[in-house]
């Protein structure tokens, strides 16, 4: 093809000299070749059964590009990464309610109040249904969004527009927590925000202020939304001093542990955009407080090597996917088990076996306690199995469970249910996840 482009052009040129009106022609040489540069750029090779893959290969290629001027810019002393990558991000959903024509977000149900509180201090987002009347207690859910515990807000773009929709379709007081995240705070300051604005809204006085019903309080969340939900609910489940629970709770595609980078979903999706399996490691040295440059290491699971004495048995048991994974899901794929690997590195990085940061290494006697789950996984996602151990062990205490699997789906789907980032994917995923609070809230 190129041979072909190349004797093309040489002819063009040929024909320029000869002709200098016909010099016009060479802007269209110009711009097939731009635009064949764009398509190498853009081009990843994906999975089959990802639906619409020119969409996510567009909006994967504006994530690379933003990171890499984010990162020439940090490079050149310009502004913090993290800082630059969240104010981009936003900017990138900022402008699609610009296009979209909407002020204060997408899909804004104009039947719902929204008002800007704090809970125990921790700045929190509230969306009440219209009041039912004297007496009429409504639903309510307590929602984490995701973003590595470095990006996103409550208040901004897709999850404004997510927690708006739930509140008009449920009925449903919801509560969004704009926990601190990344650089601003490390592990574990976010979870001890979601944990305080959790106590808040469950004490009977504010229970009574919302109109809720105290029998129906979800909690949830999406990805590390969905580890500080199911870290929470652990937490809550087993405090005898609080006389209010959580009813259910609901996680979407979460993350749950950090021994093993190494699951076959880890594995299988590693270059899968937009949660890279490398991303993931970063977002995790990033919350632990960790040095960045163990990534090698960390990939290598060099982290749990069967030295580290501090990783019991009864621990490793307890995200071994070669037990806890459905038997379909394993395929060929190996467990990496390292000898030796890095000494004293879960000392340096306690957080690694810290369960308010990894909700899978709870014991049975902890799960036993923990509210009704409603668990989604994406094929195309590197947390894929997190989700799935999750979900074998929470049934194995004895908890009922509804896992609800797209075959087709990708990490972050839910947030792409809307205009102009919409994936078919991404709203049925939005609709079993509503239609399962309807029915089990
Ligand atoms: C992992 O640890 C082993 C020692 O057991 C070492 O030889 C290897 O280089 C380490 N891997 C990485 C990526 O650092």
């Amino acid at each position: 093809f190129s041979k072909l482009l190349c004797e093309h052009s040489r002819q063009r040129l040929h024909v320029v000299a000869k002709f200098p009106v016909l010099s016009q022609l060479l802007p269209v040489v110009v711009t097939v070749l731009l635009t064949l540069a764009a398509a190498y750029y853009i081009y990843i090779p994906l999975p089959d059964a990802i639906q619409e893959p020119w969409k996510l290969m567009l909006l994967d290629a504006g994530f690379r590009a933003t990171m890499k001027v984010v990162r020439n810019l940090r490079w050149l002393g310009l502004g913090h990464f993290i800082e630059a990558i969240r104010s981009s991000t936003e900017n990138m959903e900022n402008l699609g309610e610009v296009l979209v024509g909407s002020e204060s977000g997408w899909g804004v149900k104009p039947g719902v109040r929204v008002s800007d509180t704090t809970f125990d201090g921790v700045p929190v987002r509230v969306y009440e249904p219209p009041a039912g009347g004297e007496g009429h207690l409504r639903r309510a859910v307590m929602f984490f969004h995701g973003g590595g515990w470095a990006l996103g807000s409550a208040k901004k773009g897709s999850y404004d527009a997510i927690t708006q929709l739930m509140s008009d379709e449920l009925d449903a007081v919801v509560v969004s927590v704009e926990y601190r995240m990344y650089p601003e705070v490390l592990f574990p300051q976010p979870y001890l925000d979601c944990l305080s604005a959790a106590k808040h809204f469950l004490s009977q006085e504010v229970l009574v202020r919302y109109s809720v019903d105290p029998e129906r309080v979800a909690v949830s969340g999406d990805s590390a939304g969905g580890n500080l939900a199911a870290a929470i609910a652990q937490q809550i489940s087993t405090d005898d001093s609080m006389s209010r629970k959580f009813s259910v709770q609901a996680l979407i595609y979460p993350v749950l542990q950090a021994l093993d980078f190494n699951t076959p979903s880890y594995e299988q999706n590693q270059g899968v955009p937009i949660l890279y399996r490398t991303l993931m490691i970063q977002f995790w040295l990033q919350y632990l407080g960790a040095d960045p440059s163990l990534l090698p290491q960390l990939l290598a699971n060099n982290h749990s090597s069967l030295h580290q004495s501090a990783i019991t048995p009864e621990l490793r048991a307890r995200v071994d996917w070669t037990v806890l994974l459905p038997p379909k899901y394993k395929k060929n794929h190996k467990p990496v088990v390292v000898e030796t690997g890095l000494e004293g590195l879960v000392k340096e990085v306690p957080g690694l076996l810290d369960v308010r940061a990894a909700p899978l290494l709870a014991g049975p006697e902890i799960l036993a306690k923990c509210p009704r789950a409603y668990i989604l996984t994406c094929e195309y996602d590197v947390l894929r199995d997190d989700g799935f151990m999750y979900a074998r062990r929470l049934q194995d205490a004895g908890v009922t469970v509804t896992s609800d699997h797209y075959d087709d789906g990708f990490h972050g789907c839910l947030s792409f249910s809307f205009w102009p980032t919409h994936f078919d994917v991404g709203k049925r995923a939005l609709r079993g996840y509503f239609s399962w609070l309807q029915k089990n809230l």
